[in-house]
């Protein structure tokens, strides 16, 4: 495999120029929105320029749209394994999976049942339970281990039974990077004919999917965590698609996927999903785009995967951090989260930012259950660092630097934290 290129990568997202405080900035805030590479930006100002218009006009700028938006389709179907048809447009993953888990539970009856985790983002949870609620539908859970970091997966089998009619799981979690075992849920969901909807918002950014591989039915993704706009997508199986009875207004059509996408989109920003994921597919090699996209990612994880190691290693070093992560390495994204004795995570941060120009979040972010069942929840939450392609072994050193003299600070003058 030829040598990361890393400096071409790095020309790509303008971002990075930044200076803060006379330092240039390092993000380690990718997985609350990645920085954007420049053709997608470009993408809008085109966009923008050329002349927008809505749908269905006999002239050449509507034409355009309607183009972009095929070709966004496209893209994703190639990024997520899928079908263009399956690939609809929204505000983000949220409202998608609102509207979807509205149209879903239409069939519902009291008394059956759906599934969630305590590991999701509340994206793929209070959706459901919203309308689990309205339709007395009786929700279980699959719950965390807390010594693993991971979904306990030993009561599948009476967790998800007869009436069940849906599992929501995420796919890696946006707080402590653990990917979650589909494989292992998938056949459960399948032997009781159940829907299998995945929160692919913190893994796309980071491997290659494929739904029809994965079994999913529901995929959510949000293109501003991978290097694109802020739109949502949500790809729904071609077969459960047509039979969704969606929300929307009379005269708008019918047909998947446009029945998902209530009112005008986005088109500015549609337009550039395609050179976001364009970023990913130039960095492989292969006779087709799929082919591309699934060798791009494999460089990305390597070397994403290469900091993540040495930046978990630098922090373990450090006396008081204490770490949150799946004992499965292997199956984490490179989202490190951590909490040091003594400092609140907010104050943690912003020293971490106005001192060293290192932009990290501090909280829950919205994976309430989880920092519950892992003891942060009323201590601020976590430190969390995430990793993007274009962050380099450097930024990672300076990070595990600043983390260092941060702590021995603290230790050192405990009343200035
Ligand atoms: C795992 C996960 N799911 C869902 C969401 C919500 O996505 P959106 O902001 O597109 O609604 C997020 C956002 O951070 C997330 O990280």
């Amino acid at each position: 495999m030829a040598t990361y290129p890393i400096n071409q990568i790095r020309n790509q997202f303008p971002a990075l120029n930044r200076t803060y405080n006379g330092l240039p900035a390092v993000y380690f805030d990718g997985p609350g929105g990645s920085q954007v590479v420049q053709e997608s930006i470009d993408a809008i100002v085109t966009y923008m320029s050329n002349g927008g218009a809505n749908l269905q006009g006999q002239f050449p700028t509507s034409r355009e749209t309607e183009n972009y938006i095929l070709e966004a389709r496209e893209i994703v179907a190639d990024l997520l394994g899928t079908r263009p048809e399956e690939v609809a447009f929204g505000q983000n993953a949220t409202s998608l999976a609102f509207s979807i888990a509205r149209a879903v539970s239409n069939t519902w009856n009291r008394g059956d049942e759906i599934v969630l985790t305590e590991m999701d983002h509340p994206a793929n949870i209070d959706s459901w339970l919203t309308v689990a609620k309205e339709k007395g539908v009786n929700v279980r859970w699959i719950k965390v281990d807390s010594k693993t970091c991971t979904l306990d997966l030993s009561n599948l089998n009476s967790i998800i039974n007869e009436k069940t009619r849906l599992v929501a799981v995420t796919l890696a979690s946006n707080a402590i990077g653990t990917i979650s075992n589909i494989e292992s849920i998938s056949p459960h969901v399948k032997k009781v004919n159940a829907l299998l909807a995945l929160d692919a918002v913190h893994a796309v950014p980071h491997f290659a999917i494929d739904r029809k591989k994965l079994g999913a039915d529901i995929i959510l993704c949000s293109a501003y965590k991978f290097f694109g706009p802020h739109v949502g997508i949500a790809v729904i199986r071609k077969e459960l698609f047509e039979g969704l009875n969606t929300y929307k207004v009379g005269p708008s059509p019918a047909k998947i996927p446009d029945k998902l996408e209530t009112g005008t989109q986005n088109f500015s920003g549609i337009s550039a999903i395609k050179p976001a994921i364009e970023f990913i597919e130039k960095l492989g090699t292969g006779s087709s785009r799929r082919e591309r996209i699934i060798s791009g990612y494999e460089r990305i994880e390597k070397h994403e995967n290469q900091l993540a190691h040495l930046m978990r290693n630098g922090l373990t070093s450090i006396e008081g951090v204490k770490m949150f992560q799946s004992t499965n390495l292997i199956a984490s994204t490179p989202t490190i989260a951590f909490c040091i004795e003594g400092i609140s995570p907010t104050d943690f941060c912003r020293k971490l930012a106005e001192e060293y120009a290192i932009f990290a979040a501090d909280g829950h972010f919205y994976a309430t259950r989880l920092a519950d069942r892992l003891g942060v929840l009323d201590k601020g939450g976590w430190i969390r660092a995430g990793i993007a392609p274009y962050n380099t072994v450097e930024e990672v050193e300076r990070f595990v630097s600043a983390v260092r003299q941060i702590t021995f600070n603290a230790v050192m003058e405990p009343q200035n934290n």
